[in-house]
């Protein structure tokens, strides 16, 4: 495994891949008595942020493809949802601290998802819960878990991550 992250995640390349109205609703299922501030990484045409924005969360979408980040903007604007819901930032995610936010979404590939962890590890903070689409992280425990196939997505509590992993560290030295 490459430790440099960065590296990584230049080239593997994610594609644009919408994600279906299940598995949508899977995310929100999962996103049940949650609030504060959201991050889709690579938000697409927006979906999700919007998804997330109408139940209540600050939503916000990374995403690198301009005319995607155009047309969610787009939206954003003939929908009438206000800017304090939902913004659309032209940014690499890699690239943005991700330690503001409490709730992050992920729709991305196989090949990325544990350098991912790595990096939501290092940022968020311990009340923070990640959604995973399609790809569960490697490592991680699950909290939670809607759907089925190819619509499947995976809840993650950050703290418990953490807790796992230090006690999987310490198994591994005794
Ligand atoms: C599988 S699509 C998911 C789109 C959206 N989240 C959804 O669920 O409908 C992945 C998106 O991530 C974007 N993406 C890939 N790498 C990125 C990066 N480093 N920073 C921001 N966006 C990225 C792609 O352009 C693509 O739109």
């Amino acid at each position: 495994m490459c430790t440099d992250s960065l590296h990584v995640c230049t080239v593997v390349q994610v594609p644009y891949l919408p994600s279906s109205k299940d598995q949508t609703v899977n995310v929100m299922k999962l996103l049940e008595g949650r609030s504060g501030r959201l991050a889709d990484l690579g938000s697409g045409d927006g979906r999700l942020v919007f998804a997330a924005s109408a139940a209540g969360f600050q939503s916000t979408g990374f995403e690198i493809n301009s005319i995607l980040v155009a047309y969610a903007r787009s939206k954003a604007c003939w929908t009438g949802v206000p800017s304090s819901q939902a913004v659309f930032v032209k940014k690499d995610f890699w690239k943005t601290d991700l330690s503001s936010y409490n709730n992050v979404t992920a729709f991305l590939a196989p090949g990325v998802m544990e350098v991912l962890g790595e990096k939501l590890l290092k940022e968020l903070s311990d009340d923070a819960l990640v959604i995973a689409c399609r790809f569960p992280f490697p490592n991680w425990p699950q909290q939670s878990f809607a759907g089925f196939g190819l619509d499947q997505t995976f809840a993650y509590d950050i703290s418990t991550v953490r807790s796992y992993l230090r006690s999987e560290a310490k198994t591994a030295v005794q």
